[in-house]
């Protein structure tokens, strides 16, 4: 079978497709004949070197759809050790669906994995109630803006989108967001605070960490939660881009540097400012089979009333995956990069 492997860390070149043997499927795993896979933050992420405890070589692609050999049923699977750059994978079962009738292979592949993450922040950890205001970083991303349509079809207002580009901006207002912003700007934490009413945002779903992160803390009304995805190695965190909301009691001194794009939060705070953060992984939503296909219900069914789309960036042949990557890294991409695994040209 044909597939992408990456055999060592390095940039987009470093994706190869090789052809190999078609993989032979364990105790409580399944073949799926792929149609589409997807890239994620999480594959470039893997192909830099930054996953060392996942070996090399390796098939990447943490998500898939196609046809289960063994019934042909048309499902989605969760692929925690990669495998889906490939025209076959072996899948295990308790991280696969069955995709309804109503949702076609290219929305059930984006809903899956980034959406379920999308729901995980917003409703699990975020606990967002109806009526509540919602900003999202990388409002323009896979996760992103799935994460925006979300919080409008669970009754949230305003949602709040920061996405870089002013394209990416319109784009995320195209999604039902009320109101859109620049994560570069300097007067950000102000900006989320008026667009939500004054007083702040109740929700604030981060995957960029670093200044953005620190303007979501700042940005937080009493009560409000910060919900943390991810964040970006290099991203600078400096208490000048807080605006002109005060630099909370225990924040690190002015100009700190955050090679990991991590942001220390202290205890003092959140008493201070009656605020909550909480993280959220998709593992534990994997591990959950009930809470699992519970998520992926509720996203299919959103998917087939027409209140939740995937929007396809572009589609590109497995050839083309290390030119996908690298548009992803350079934020060049909106919604969502698929994988046709088939097309040879
Ligand atoms: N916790 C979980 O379980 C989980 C699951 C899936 C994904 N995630 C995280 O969610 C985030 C989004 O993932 P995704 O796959 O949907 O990717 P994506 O949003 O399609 O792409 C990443 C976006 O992040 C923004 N960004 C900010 N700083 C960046 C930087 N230094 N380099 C590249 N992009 C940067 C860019 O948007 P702008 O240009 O608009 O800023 C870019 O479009 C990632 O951080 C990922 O690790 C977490």
């Amino acid at each position: 079978m044909r597939a992408v492997v990456l055999r060592r860390p390095g940039g987009p070149e470093a994706l190869r497709v090789e052809r190999i043997p078609e993989p032979s499927p364990g105790a409580g795993e399944s073949l799926i004949d792929v149609t589409l896979t997807g890239v994620n933050f999480d594959d470039l992420e893997r192909t830099a070197g930054a996953q060392p405890e996942l070996p090399l070589p390796a098939v990447l692609g943490v998500e898939a759809v196609g046809r289960r050999r063994a019934d042909g049923r048309r499902v989605a699977a969760l692929l925690r050790q990669g495998g889906g750059y490939a025209e076959v994978v072996a899948a295990r079962d308790a991280y696969t669906v069955e995709i309804p009738a109503g949702v076609d292979d290219a929305q059930a592949l984006g809903l899956f994995e980034q959406g379920c993450t999308a729901y995980g922040a917003l409703s699990l950890a975020g606990r967002l109630r109806a009526g509540e205001s919602v900003a999202v970083s990388a409002a323009a991303g896979g996760v992103g803006h799935l994460a925006v349509q979300l919080a409008v079809a669970l009754g949230a207002s305003p949602v709040i989108g920061l996405a870089s580009t002013s394209v990416k901006r319109q784009f995320v207002k195209r999604l039902g967001a009320d109101v859109a912003l620049d994560p570069a700007d300097p007067e950000l934490a102000d900006r989320v605070r008026a667009a939500a009413g004054g007083a702040g945002v109740d929700l604030f779903v981060d995957s960029v960490g670093g200044a953005v992160a620190r303007a979501a803390l700042a940005g937080l009304a009493p009560f409000g939660r910060l919900v943390c995805l991810g964040w970006r190695p290099g991203t600078r965190s400096d208490p000048g881009t807080v605006g002109g909301g005060a630099v909370p009691a225990g924040a690190e001194p002015a100009g700190t540097q955050d090679p990991a794009g991590v942001v220390a939060v202290t205890t003092a705070q959140l008493a201070q400012g009656s605020i909550g953060c909480a993280g959220f992984w998709m593992r534990h939503v994997v591990d959950d089979r009930e809470l699992l296909c519970g998520v992926a219900d509720r996203l299919f069914e959103l998917a087939a009333r027409g209140r939740l789309t995937v929007h396809v960036d572009r589609t590109v042949a497995l050839h083309e995956v290390g030119a996908a990557h690298a548009a992803v890294a350079a934020r060049a991409t909106t919604g969502k990069v698929l994988i046709d695994v088939r097309r040879e040209v």
